[in-house]
């Protein structure tokens, strides 16, 4: 079980060509990988052994960021912190994210989304990602961190190379083109969170959203400093939306692929959630995340030294057939409660915060596409996102009458 025998890194072209074949691989010869490319990490891919090292945060730490870069410790929220500041940021920040908030959004979503699908009415092709899945989650955003609309072209052009920034050695030093995103954002953010600030101690007009929320809460008695509500908007630019935006056009690529299935959904609409969970478990739209371990570890005869940056591999805990029936098969009439045990949303206590308002970005999104575009068909090859960690299209194709 040597990590030697396998080649697998998230910068091979192999890999992204046909994941799930390296992912079995992986499972099968080699279920903690070691390799150098681009940075030394290992990578599990054993759903138990992901399952029981997520929920060990004493020994897989955050600290040092959810990326294959080393990010300095103590400047990240949530997803860069561990217990006990990782549990009182989350119990401040999860009333924000709470059902009841969320679910008021879903009229507003539903408007939007429908807003977006009369654009395409006198057409008969576009670009589902261009036209749909990336405005959805970012108009979204738009609402919770108090941006103009306008703005999400913007948004867009910052997401996708911080979000290729997560498998990069070097982080946000990785290329021109990552610098200069975090750069625009510091400054495009620090104006926006400093405006805001403004307005809520002179306590004039100001909006009740997720950023004002974000500025006051309080746990114990303090708020969060200025560079973690930065940083923590900067992560949910990037967490909140692209993530999204690949799991609508997952969803329509596997459907459009599986037209039985397909025409089961559009005879059965209250089997959308399943669609959502079924494309989340089988295309998980975020491959693996990292964590650091604390201590040596000995996992299945490897050695994994003190401090090494560890990859979860998500995506494979998804397919691994100790836990899942046939799954490499998709099938959208599996059981609704255990497909929610997908590792796609991660596990333990990081589990992912905004699962809810995705899940329903997703249905609201699935459902308008068949009721408005029943007849839609893909209409030439998706392009693959350049994002190592990520899984899904920039750009899909799509026809209807
Ligand atoms: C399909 C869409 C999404 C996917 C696949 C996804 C995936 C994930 C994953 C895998 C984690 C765990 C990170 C780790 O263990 O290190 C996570 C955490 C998180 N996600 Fe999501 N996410 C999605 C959508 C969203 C949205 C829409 C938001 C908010 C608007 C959001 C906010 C968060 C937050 C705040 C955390 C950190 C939780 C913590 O560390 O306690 N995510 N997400």
């Amino acid at each position: 079980m040597s990590g030697l025998e396998i080649n697998f890194s998230f910068v091979d072209e192999k890999f992204h060509k046909d994941p799930a074949s390296v992912m079995a691989l992986l499972r099968n010869k080699c279920p903690v990988h070691h390799t150098a490319e681009p940075a030394s990490h290992f990578t599990l891919s054993l759903e138990a052994d992901i399952t029981s090292a997520l929920r060990d945060e004493k020994t897989w730490s955050s600290k040092y960021g959810p990326g294959l870069a080393y990010s300095e410790p103590g400047i990240g929220v949530l997803v860069s912190s561990d217990p006990p500041e990782h549990t009182q940021e989350r119990i401040a920040i999860s009333r924000i994210f709470k059902a009841s908030v969320i679910e008021k959004m879903e009229d507003d979503i539903a408007l939007l989304t429908n807003q977006l699908i009369d654009k395409l009415a006198d057409k008969n092709n576009g670009d589902i990602i261009r036209d749909l899945a990336a405005p959805i989650p970012l108009t979204v955003m738009c609402w919770l961190l108090g941006t103009p609309i306008e703005d999400i072209e913007l948004f867009r052009s910052w997401v996708l190379p911080m979000a290729e920034a997560v498998s990069y050695a070097d982080g946000r030093e990785a290329s021109a083109e990552v610098k200069a995103a975090y750069q625009s954002f510091f400054e495009y953010f620090g104006d926006h969170i400093q405006k805001r600030k403004e307005l809520i101690v002179s306590n004039e007009n100001v909006h009740d959203d997720l950023l004002t929320r974000l500025l006051t809460v309080t746990h114990n008695g303090r708020t969060l400093s200025n560079k973690k509500v930065l940083g923590f908007c900067q992560f949910l630019l990037v967490a909140g939306s692209e993530t999204t935006t690949l799991m609508i056009g997952n969803v329509l690529h596997r459907l459009m692929e599986n037209p039985k299935q397909f025409e089961m959904l559009k005879g059965d609409h209250s089997l959308i959630p399943n669609a959502i969970e079924e494309s989340l478990r089988y295309d998980a739209p975020v491959h693996g995340l990292f964590r650091t371990n604390t201590k040596q570890v000995l996992l299945h005869g490897i050695d994994i030294p003190v401090d090494s940056k560890v990859c979860m591999m998500f995506g494979s805990a998804n397919r691994d057939p100790e836990v899942w029936d046939n799954p490499d098969k998709f099938d959208i009439s599996r059981d609704l409660s255990a497909l929610r045990n997908h590792a796609s949303f991660g596990v333990g206590a990081h589990y992912c915060l905004g699962a809810p308002l995705s899940r329903l970005e997703g249905r609201i999104a699935l459902k308008s596409i068949i009721e408005r575009l029943p007849k839609i068909r893909s209409d030439g090859d998706p392009t693959p996102t350049t994002a190592g960690v990520l899984k899904g299209f920039s750009n899909l194709p799509v026809r209807w009458d």
